[in-house]
């Protein structure tokens, strides 16, 4: 596990995704999701969109992770808000789940942190046919300055930070068709006020860097997007398998 994501396995956040938790309550409006899907949520981390998605559809929701951190907070998350979901230690790269099992694959950055098309792969398999991939992920415009981006990825542990056009094309390569992508600002420091409304749970309040002693990766991390945020979006990703 990378240092930065190991310094954000140590935070008490709920929603470590770009757009928070309100983004994604956002995105899951336009689905109806139903008591007899099964839902993966890859890369759960401390496992608020799992719960959320457990107990407002009643859905099966199965939350893996490669961290025995990120999981134990998100099952105690789960202890505390009386949602049924089955938490699975394991790798994105290699699930334990049989081929097409899930209705839903829900991802919220974390194939960034992967090889991409190896990931995204492996979502595809585990999907049955019809079923929906949703993912928001970290994106890089044009703009970007190569050494801000070599820096990003040296302080995230990315292999990569694909663009708009780079995470559809990969989706497309592993067999993906689209039903929508969309393409937004990375969330500035107005954007926060929203997270702390939707319960405190943004990876970017200040409160949350102070509680996690500004460890050093988000000292850095916080640096560099102070400087090039404006060169960052986030995509939010829904496909269909064919
Ligand atoms: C930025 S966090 C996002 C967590 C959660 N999806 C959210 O939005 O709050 C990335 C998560 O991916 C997990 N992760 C990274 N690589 C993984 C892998 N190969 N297999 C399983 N989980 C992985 C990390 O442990 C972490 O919980």
């Amino acid at each position: 596990m990378s240092s930065y994501l190991d310094a954000i396995a140590s935070m008490d956040s709920g929603s470590l995704h770009p757009g928070g938790f309100h983004h994604t309550l956002k995105v899951l409006r336009d689905f109806s999701i139903s008591r007899n899907d099964i839902v993966i949520d890859v890369g759960c981390g401390t496992g608020r969109t799992a719960c959320h998605l457990a107990k407002t559809y009643g859905a099966h929701v199965f939350a893996l992770d490669n961290s025995e951190k990120m999981l134990s907070k998100a099952r105690s998350r789960a202890g505390r808000e009386k949602a049924d979901v089955h938490f699975v230690l394991g790798d994105v790269l290699d699930m334990p789940f049989r081929d097409q099992a899930a209705d839903l694959v829900m991802i919220e950055s974390v194939l960034v942190f992967l090889p991409v098309l190896k990931a995204v792969k492996e979502c595809f398999r585990v999907l049955k046919r019809k079923g929906i991939l949703v993912d928001v992920e970290l994106l890089a415009k044009d703009s970007l300055p190569p050494e801000a981006r070599e820096q990003v990825k040296a302080v995230c542990g990315l292999p990569q930070i694909p663009s708009f056009k780079e995470w559809r094309q990969a989706f497309e390569k592993a067999g993906f068709s689209q039903i929508a992508a969309s393409c937004k600002n990375f969330p500035g420091p107005l954007d926060n006020l929203k997270e702390i409304f939707y319960g405190g749970n943004s990876l970017f309040s200040p409160e949350l860097m102070i509680a996690a002693n500004l460890s050093r990766p988000l000292q850095e991390y916080q640096g560099l997007m102070k400087r090039y945020r404006s060169h960052f979006g986030f995509g939010t990703f829904i496909y269909r398998k064919n």
